[in-house]
């Protein structure tokens, strides 16, 4: 073994195997060494500031440039670089084309039926210049909201990029969610277009876009929107609404390959993205311009050690943070080469994943748990689609995201897929972080499986009690963010008292960023580890969803008279969706329940999406509730894993209910 030390294998749920970065590895990584990282570190504590205005010096070109670097006047509505001038689209495009890029791979597309295009950095220029071009055209200008609710693809890219280049703010809605969830968004933001494609192509299967556009659109309340632009990406049968839509390609093909670049506020609002709290509605995080590009390319040098010959490739979506940060700004902003993949990691076999990297000699791979666990599955199942029938020395380092990986997973994605010579990085971050927060350097810290290890340095993230005191190493705590960060969150899109309240909370003494996560920091080494949501945020496959919004949508059927949800640890996908329902109607049982579980099912899918359908649901006479009528959550939590109830139910004035609540419809 030539990378890794390994000792004893866990003990308890102590994991005690540490895997140092490979020498070779070392020798050329941007930080190289603890002693480079912890360097980095002394020198944001001396001082904060003057570390963050060197690296945005540093990584980022500024049309004016800034002479304040952070302004806490206001906290906790903080302002970074605030008088510096710059374009997100001029540092990922203009200036690649400038430092001899021009005639560099951008973008490998590998679309879902195995098609390759290359688009190189001058092709990617002109196509967001005359994207650009088009969208001002329709009378779209800085400051305006557009809703691009586009599959991956290039275009996808693109439509972001060109946004930015006029400063328009952009909100990418995942391609997943429904008419509904994409109104609500619409409205939120007050979008004045939406961009889309006629269909997507995943798993071999056509699937609407434009026609949920329509819907959307139809269900009133969106009267912003001007137009819709259509990327025609199958040419599916769609319906057109004269004056409104507009064929991308008509929009396009006769504008100027070149656009000047509206050069914005460094807090000018890049993108908006909608993300589930514990409550309420989704909220429209808000992303500022230049702290957000300088953690984009600097995480790209940092956490992927990104060099000029890299062909890097993160299989998120750009309907996720992962997809913003990671796919459409970081890699280009660093003038990286990258695939970009539109299918599904199972289609036409589980193998796609591994015999991609090998077909493009990808040497950075970023996924995310689940999908490893559920590729561990397909491979035990089947030696042809397991990794070690594909050719992955190209590979040089690998990451996670999203969700905790377990050790096993862990060892599985260091032994067979990095053949036990790339180091992994297991990054923490959020939505709201705008880009990676804790997280292993590949070049310098030793790896624990299951661990995302230690803080980028200047990030001072601590564990706070719930009174914001510090606790030790070795006792688990809330995860908080005790200065603020170029990258972080700005406000929540109209509503800046939820931002402050949610995130910046007075228990905690106001000025500490709460993450929402439980974490724990080892006794001896100080690494951290997270222990998962502490509010009633799910993560299913990695994605985030809030339990309050799958009952609101569960309350919202006719049948239903009420509803608690709860998540289920599983094994592929980390946790699911565990519905306890009461109808109005008497408690089904037998075909009945399983047919109404079926319709409630599909109604979650029409009112949210897909991914927050309920796995399971049970149904009730009635919820286990306290006396003064709150619903016991906790017990429901013990009830879904199908673990015996040990706790006091003394305080619960249903008790028989709970023998119902077993059943799984
Ligand atoms: C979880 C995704 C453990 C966490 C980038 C966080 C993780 C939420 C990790 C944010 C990780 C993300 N280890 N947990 N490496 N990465 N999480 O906003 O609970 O979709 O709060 O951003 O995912 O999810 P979001």
């Amino acid at each position: 073994m030539n990378a890794a030390t390994e000792q004893e294998g866990q003990q308890g749920h102590v994991e005690s195997r540490v895997f140092n970065p490979p020498a070779d590895f070392t020798a050329n990584a941007a930080v190289s060494g603890m002693e480079a990282y912890n360097a980095l570190c002394a020198e944001a504590e001396r001082d904060y500031e003057g570390f963050w205005a060197r690296l945005a010096r540093e990584n980022v070109d500024w049309q004016t440039p800034f002479t304040r670097t952070l302004n806490e006047d206001n906290a906790p509505f903080y302002k970074w670089f605030e008088d510096g001038k710059l374009n997100v689209s001029y540092n990922c495009l203009d200036r690649n084309l400038q430092n001899g890029n021009a005639d560099k791979t951008a973008i490998i597309f590998e679309a879902d039926d195995g098609t390759v295009t290359n688009v190189t950095y001058k092709d990617l220029h002109a196509k967001v210049c005359k994207f650009a071009n088009g969208l001002k055209s329709l009378g779209i200008k800085k400051g305006d909201r557009v809703v691009i609710y586009m599959s991956m693809s290039v275009e996808g890219v693109a439509a972001m990029q060109a946004c930015a280049r006029i400063g328009a703010t952009h909100s990418v809605v995942f391609g997943g969610f429904s008419a509904k969830s994409l109104q609500e968004r619409i409205i939120d933001a007050g979008a004045v277009a939406v961009i889309t494609a006629d269909e997507q192509s995943r798993g071999g299967k056509q699937l609407p876009l434009k026609a949920i556009v329509d819907e959307a659109l139809a269900m009133g309340g969106c009267d912003t929107i001007k137009n819709v632009v259509v990327y025609k990406r199958t040419g599916g049968n769609i319906g057109f609404t004269e004056g409104r839509d507009i064929w991308l390609s008509d929009l396009v093909d006769n504008q100027a390959a070149e656009c000047e670049p509206e050069w914005v506020e460094a807090e000018h609002p890049l993108f908006i993205l909608y993300t589930s709290g514990s409550t309420g509605t989704p909220k429209g995080v808000q992303h500022a311009t230049g702290g957000y590009l300088l953690w984009a390319a600097l995480t790209m040098k940092w956490s992927f050690d990104i060099k000029p010959s890299d062909v890097y490739w993160c299989t998120a979506d750009i309907g996720w943070v992962t997809g913003h940060t990671y796919i459409a700004y970081g890699p280009t902003a660093v003038g990286a080469t990258q695939v970009i993949f539109e299918g599904i990691p199972t289609f036409p076999h589980a193998g796609r994943f591994w015999e991609t990297v090998q077909k493009h000699k990808v040497s950075i791979f970023y996924t995310a748990p689940t999908a490893i666990r559920s590729l561990i599955k397909a491979s035990d199942a089947d030696e042809k689609v397991h990794p070690k029938s594909f050719d992955l020395s190209s590979l040089r380092l690998l990451g996670t995201v999203g969700e905790p990986i377990n050790p096993e997973a862990w060892m599985w994605y260091y032994r067979n897929v990095g053949g036990e010579k790339c180091p992994i990085v297991d990054t923490f971050w959020q939505t709201e972080t705008g880009g990676h927060m804790i997280t292993p350097l590949p070049g310098a810290t030793p790896m624990v499986p299951g661990s995302c290890t230690l803080p980028l340095p200047g990030i001072m993230a601590a564990i706070v009690d719930e009174s914001g005191a510090d606790v030790p190493n070795g006792q688990g705590g809330i995860l908080v963010v005790k200065r603020p960060w170029p990258s972080m969150i700005r406000t929540i899109w109209n509503n800046p008292d939820r931002f402050k309240a949610g995130y910046f909370p007075e228990e905690l003494g106001g000025k500490y960023y709460l993450a929402g996560d439980g974490a724990i920091r080892n006794k001896d080494t100080g690494y951290f580890t997270i222990t998962g949501r502490i509010d009633d945020v799910l993560n299913v496959s990695g994605h985030r969803m809030g339990t309050m919004e799958i009952e609101s949508a569960l309350v919202a059927n006719p049948l239903v008279a009420e509803a608690a949800v709860v998540g289920k640890p599983d094994d592929t996908t980390g946790e699911s969706i565990c519905a306890f329902v009461v109808l109005k109607q008497a408690r089904p049982t037998g075909e009945d329940a399983k047919k109404i579980a079926a319709e409630l099912r599909t109604w979650v899918g029409k009112e949210i999406g897909p991914i927050a359908k309920p796995k399971e649901i049970r149904f009730g006479d009635n919820l286990p509730k306290t006396r003064s009528g709150k619903i016991m959550r906790r017990l429901l939590r013990v009830l879904a894993k199908g673990e015996s109830i040990t706790q006091d139910v003394s305080t619960l004035e249903n008790p028989a209910i709970l023998e119902q609540l077993k059943e799984t419809a």
